[in-house]
């Protein structure tokens, strides 16, 4: 579609069409037949600075937008990128994830192992305050596998509750409760195996304490190890323009831990508010949904992926055959 902006709304075999006509996720290409065409960084910047309105408006009724052919080349014009949409940047505080400041507001995605698969979540949602939008960059694209399938929430909520609404019930009266063992180090190879140290940016118990007790965690310590609880958190939000009930937990990746090779059974990642398990069944089915609704487009050098971290999830598949490499950065 010609929408006279320096962006032209294009269509993929991959994405899907959602009941209400509106495809996911949104994918923009730099409008070539316009005089105000993108096709250098600083023009991209202004564009989006002169089209923001537009742009969220695309994010709120897609859930997540792919900029496509874009001269975004490095991290740092990734980061150029970032700040020209001028979110306020979100501390990466309490996270699971290994993760290294590449430049500016730029983080390596996550740095376990890309031949394993990383299950659907929203972003730190086992934190009271995780991150409303996410942005991706593909910096090197993938040869084969490692892909970033997204699925929107609500759907998600929907197949939940019309399969399983006695479990989807217990777990809206009880809430999630989410643990993680974490060490003195870094353990490379779990997607949540940030120790306590990086997770709260401090070598200090008392101040890793403090910083835990604002995000309502605890910290139970063990030899050179530590418990991390989070506080009990909702299955679900309510998106705010629409009103649609979203699946915005852990539940997945959690279940899928475990957290660290300290953990051996899913329950010791999450459990109910009650201290209960939250059972098998459901949420085998729930790891089977997510994968029938995803959307996964393949990375292509230079695209920036723009999510609502509150409506959408998001996962990684096994990386196959290597490079991949997929910076993040992330907004309050
Ligand atoms: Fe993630």
């Amino acid at each position: 579609m010609n929408t006279g902006k320096p962006f032209q709304e294009v269509e993929l075999p991959e994405q899907k069409r959602q009941d209400d006509g509106v495809v996911f996720p949104a994918v923009l290409l730099p409008n070539t037949s316009t005089n105000a065409t993108a096709t250098e960084l600083n023009a991209f910047e202004d564009a989006i600075r002169a089209h923001k309105p537009w742009l969220e408006s695309i994010l709120l009724k897609s859930g997540a937008i792919l900029f496509r052919g874009f001269p975004v080349i490095s991290p740092s014009d990734f980061n150029c990128v970032v700040e020209a949409f001028g979110f306020p940047e979100l501390s990466y505080m309490g996270g699971a994830a290994p993760r290294t400041q590449v430049v500016g507001r730029v983080y390596t995605a996550n740095e376990s192992s890309l031949y394993k698969e990383i299950p659907f979540h929203h972003e730190m949602a086992y934190l009271p305050n995780p991150p409303t939008k996410l942005f991706f960059f593909c910096e090197e694209e993938p040869r084969i596998g490692g892909e970033t399938p997204i699925v929107l929430s609500h759907i998600i909520y929907i197949r939940m509750k019309d399969k399983h609404p006695d479990f989807v019930s217990k777990m809206e009266e009880h809430v999630l409760t989410y643990m993680k063992i974490a060490c003195d180090d870094d353990d490379p190879s779990s997607y949540a195996g940030s120790s306590w140290k990086t997770a709260f940016k401090t070598d200090d118990k008392n101040i890793a304490e403090e910083r835990a007790a604002k995000l309502a965690g605890k910290l139970k310590w063990t030899g050179n190890s530590v418990k991390m609880i989070s506080s009990s958190l909702p299955v679900k939000r309510i998106e705010e323009e629409s009103g649609r009930k979203t699946w915005f937990n852990s539940l997945a990746v959690a279940y899928c831990g475990p957290a660290t090779e300290n953990v051996d059974n899913h329950n010791t990642s999450v459990e109910l508010g009650n201290g209960s398990p939250v059972g098998d069944d459901a949420v085998k089915y729930l790891l089977k949904v997510m994968k029938e609704e995803c959307v996964a487009i393949p990375w292509k050098k230079g695209n920036v992926v723009l999510v609502n971290n509150l409506t959408v999830l998001h996962s990684r598949r096994p990386l196959i055959k290597p490079p991949r490499r997929i910076p993040a950065s992330m907004c309050k």
